[in-house]
């Protein structure tokens, strides 16, 4: 029998095809295949338990041995005399294969190292989280022994280890593959934990020769060896790490230095904000999470495939629950998007959606006592249309939607605020922004799909950041630039103030761009003169790709100097919001200017389109005058000018002047809001509508790349979408919205998608120099952690004992100016109050210095009053030993 196979999609494009034989049936496969990957051609299974199609060949446990023979010079085939691991061996011109189905010996070798593998691995199956869903189970009864030969005590250990809060190491069960290890090292590039103690334990330990190779951290004491505790705890406070005997540990694989913002909130070394994949990963039950472990058995549990709703990736997820409950998230297989990896925050953040504040029935405010109580469905819809009935009539009703709606539930925001409400003053950027970035958004970004991808990213030959910290912000676009930038293909370059961790992982190019300069800079690349010549080079390769954050927005003159930039070299530019809903919400108009599919509002054209789609009579105009923006629908729900508010999922923490935006909220008119949880707004509605949080629901998310990302519904519950919530409300008002169900939306989304007219103009503002700060002051960077105070890790104290420890950084001149070092405590003071944090000295331009935008202990916007490119002044510090104030 003769096959050939098709490469898989990713394979790097070997032409030449190898013909093999493999238990009697011949193949050929691209060059550069290894003997186990061709096996899978045909169907043969080769046991294993190190091998992962993602991570390089390790050849460590040995299971998939087999027999292999291959042509001499003289063309007779001969086969080796050991077993060989199929995982390392690529195959070869004429090589014959024989695995556990035809040789004998291979199959015994196989036996031979399962039966080592057990000897000291626990029979713990029952109870262990893996038990159901475990390789080394399946393969010890498929390529197992029926009995053991083994009598003796089986090695065990305190257990378990904590490498983090959320990560927990069994070690007896611990089989020595070094997928963990090699998924840190090599994917998101955080070593936090490798083999230790091999050959016996570090030489000169008093343990040395009695303590066996072992998986584990750094850290001594998260080794849990006993003896130097208070000496280890010194080495993680001091950034020192040390090996399984308190010895320097393997330095040589950390591509960082570990200071003070390398330790999590505990205060140990920083892991990793992918670390949950090494569980998933995980042959055995060795490594665990604080939040699953011992909840469930994986054969109790129902699997709905799903999208993660953290950031703008559209990661594919499994949602694995039990009885009405969630129980863990695992990564899906997607090639073309996240691969098999998520974030902690996409695999470990589930609980916000069952937290008691989940609204579960409308609520009214109470005329008598003030009170929100709750009410039934058809009360609360009526009394929030006739509300807002009136507030239309009176001066008009502002819509501010939020950012985490799918696709569905937007275009149902954005056809209410047009047919039932009349206004354009919709806008869905619950956070920094500008009126500069609605034109962007309506001229470079709606109705543009897919026109830069992660497999485009893959392939840049340059990759530019502005604004946009991948690692933070989109972590799956960090691991697949870190990808191509390891393989060789890509090289970044990245605008900001300093290189973060992320961006050296990334072996990025730093442009020291203070806040504010953001847009000078771009200019000056798009000239390509001096320093930036080679950039601008870079630029010009084809498939080089501009990767712009939505921090831009507040850099007067950034988008559209970055429009010119990209035009000027041919650069392919694309946009990375930071939320699940951002680049749907700008595909259906959630935006002043916006109707959609790019459709602008103020082409008539384009308005008679949208009318006919939605069945409306082409003369019943639609409105024609761009709407107020984010700012100015608060500003005039505050003032009274609009009288009333439809509010979806807002934090008010993400809004720059929280306070003010608060008040505008208290003392707007009518003031509906549709929410999953309550919120800080809540208290200021006068109806508040119970909507579905995504488990609750089927729906489509459009990742930044402009990909529809659909998700099924987890539970079957009578919560109400957006989109669902909104169709009543509209009937209450006396219009049929027509998004009562998924098919009927679809249907007039696919109906609106084209659009070849007219785009809205390009922005054009001038870029303005960046603000230099007065004598004394400082000029904030700032942006948020993946693993913040956000709303969306409520509930999930463990995954927040992983974050990033905040810290205040400052330059080397800053720190010294100040008498401070790495540690100190700062206290940074802005208009509205102080935020104090750990010191972190780093190399940065003098007069600038970054916190984290939302983290405990730093939300900006309330405690300072400021966010990037405010004034703030650094105002006293303490010393880190002692305490003792030294100003
Ligand atoms: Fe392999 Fe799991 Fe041990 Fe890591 S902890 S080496 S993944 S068995
Ligand atoms: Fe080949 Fe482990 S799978 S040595």
């Amino acid at each position: 029998m003769t096959t050939t196979a098709t490469p898989k999609p990713g394979t790097p494009a070997e032409v030449e095809g190898i013909a093999v034989t493999i238990d009697g049936v011949e193949v050929t496969v691209p060059k550069g295949t290894l003997i186990i990957r061709a096996a899978e051609q045909i169907g043969i299974q080769i046991p294993r338990f190190c091998d992962h199609p993602l991570l390089k060949p390790a050849g460590a446990c040995r299971q998939c041995l087999v027999m292999v023979a291959t042509p001499d010079r003289e063309g007779n085939v001969r086969e080796m005399p050991k077993p060989q691991a199929s995982c390392t061996m690529e195959v070869s011109p004429g090589m014959v294969v024989s695995t556990q189905r035809t040789s004998e010996v291979a199959d015994k070798a196989q036996h031979g190292v399962m039966e080592l593998l057990l000897i000291n691995h626990p029979l713990d199956c029952p109870v262990c989280d893996k038990g159901g869903e475990c390789p080394l189970q399946n393969q010890a009864m498929s390529n197992g022994r029926t009995n053991s030969r083994f009598t003796d005590v089986k090695r065990t250990y305190p257990k378990p280890v904590k490498i983090s809060t959320e990560i927990l190491l069994d070690r007896d069960r611990c089989i020595l593959c070094q997928r963990c290890t090699r998924f840190q090292a090599e994917i998101p590039g955080d070593p936090f934990i490798d083999l230790q103690g091999r050959g016996g334990g570090a030489p000169g330990g008093a343990d040395h020769g009695m303590l066996p190779q072992q998986i584990g951290a750094y850290d001594e004491g998260v080794l849990g060896f006993a003896g130097i505790d208070g000496e280890v705890r010194e080495a993680a406070e001091t950034g020192q790490m040390v090996g399984p005997n308190g010895d320097p540990a393997l330095l040589s694989g950390i591509a960082y230095t570990v200071g003070t913002a390398e330790l999590d909130a505990t205060g140990r070394p920083f892991a990793s904000y992918f670390s949950g994949n090494t569980i998933q990963i995980c042959p055995v039950g060795a490594l665990t999470s604080a939040t699953y472990r011992f909840r469930s058995r994986p054969f109790d549990l129902v699997s709905t495939e799903s999208i993660a709703e953290h950031d703008a990736s559209g990661s594919a997820i499994r949602i694995d629950h039990r009885r009405g409950v969630v129980l863990r998230r695992l990564a899906g297989d997607d090639p073309a998007v996240n691969e098999e990896w998520i974030t902690d925050k996409d695999r470990f953040a589930f609980t916000w959606q069952a937290l008691p504040d989940v609204i579960q029935t409308p609520l009214v405010r109470d005329e008598e006592t003030g009170e929100l109580v709750a009410a039934s469905w058809s009360e609360a819809i009526a009394l929030a249309a006739r509300g807002l009935a009136q507030a239309a009539d009176d001066g008009g009703v502002g819509v501010l939607p939020g950012g985490r709606l799918t696709l569905e539930d937007a275009y149902a925001w954005s056809k209410f605020a047009r047919v039932v409400l009349g206004t354009n003053d919709v806008d869905f950027r619950a956070r920094a922004n500008s009126p500069e970035e609605a034109e962007f958004l309506g001229h470079a970004v709606a109705g543009v799909s897919m026109d830069v991808t992660f497999a485009g990213l893959e392939s840049a030959p340059h990759v530019l950041l502005v604004g946009l910290e991948p690692e933070d912000e989109a972590g799956t676009i960090f691991l697949r630039l870190r990808k191509a930038v390891l393989a060789g293909r890509t090289s970044v370059s990245t605008l900001a103030p300093f290189a973060t961790r992320g961006s050296t992982k990334v072996r990025a190019a730093l442009v020291t761009t203070e806040p504010g300069a953001e847009a000078t800079t771009l200019a000056a690349i798009a000239a390509g003169t001096g320093d930036h010549a080679e950039l601008a080079e870079s630029l010009r390769a084809e498939g080089a790709v501009i990767l712009v954050g939505e921090r831009l927005a507040q850099v007067p003159g950034g988008l559209t100097a970055v429009l010119e930039l990209a035009k000027a070299t041919g650069a392919r530019l694309a946009w990375v919001p930071r939320r699940a809903g951002d680049r749907g919400a700008v595909e259906v108009g959630l935006l002043p200017g916006l109707l959609p599919g790019g459709r602008p509002v103020t082409d008539a054209e384009a308005r008679v389109d949208v009318a006919s789609a939605w069945g409306l009579d082409a003369d019943a105009a639609l409105p024609g005058e761009i709407g107020r923006d984010h700012a100015a629908i608060l500003a005039d729900a505050g003032s009274g000018e609009l009288a009333g508010l439809l509010l979806g999922g807002i934090d008010i923490e993400d809004l720059p002047g929280a306070g003010e935006s608060e008040r505008a909220v208290r003392e707007a008119g009518f003031v509906v809001q549709l929410e999953v949880r309550t919120s800080a707004l809540s208290r200021y509605a006068d109806v508040v509508l119970p909507v579905a949080p995504p488990t609750m629901k089927a729906g489509t998310f459009l990742n930044w790349e402009g990909r529809p990302r659909p998700f099924g519904q987890v539970f079957a519950t009578s919560a109400r979408s957006d989109a669902q919530v909104l169709d009543m409300l509209a009937e209450g008002m006396g219009v049929d919205l027509g998004t009562g169900s998924l098919e009927a939306v679809h249907r007039e989304l696919s109906e609106l998608a084209a659009w070849d007219g007219a785009r809205q103009p390009a922005p054009a503002v001038e870029p303005s120099p960046a603000p230099v700060p007065s004598a004394g002051e400082h000029t904030v960077a700032t942006w948020r952690l993946m693993l913040d105070a956000a709303r969306g890790q409520d509930g999930e104290p463990y995954l927040a004992g992983t974050a990033h420890r905040p810290v205040v950084r400052v330059s080397p001149g800053t720190a010294s100016s100040q008498g401070v070092a790495d540690g100190d405590r700062l206290t940074v003071v802005g208009p509205l109050g102080s935020v104090t944090l750990p010191v972190l000295v780093t190399p940065m331009p003098d007069h600038v210095v970054w916190l984290p935008l939302h983290s405990p202990g730093s939300s900006l916007y309330r405690m300072l009053g400021v966010g990037s490119g405010g004034s703030v002044r650094l105002a006293s510090a303490e010393r880190a030993t002692n305490g003792e104030v030294i100003r």
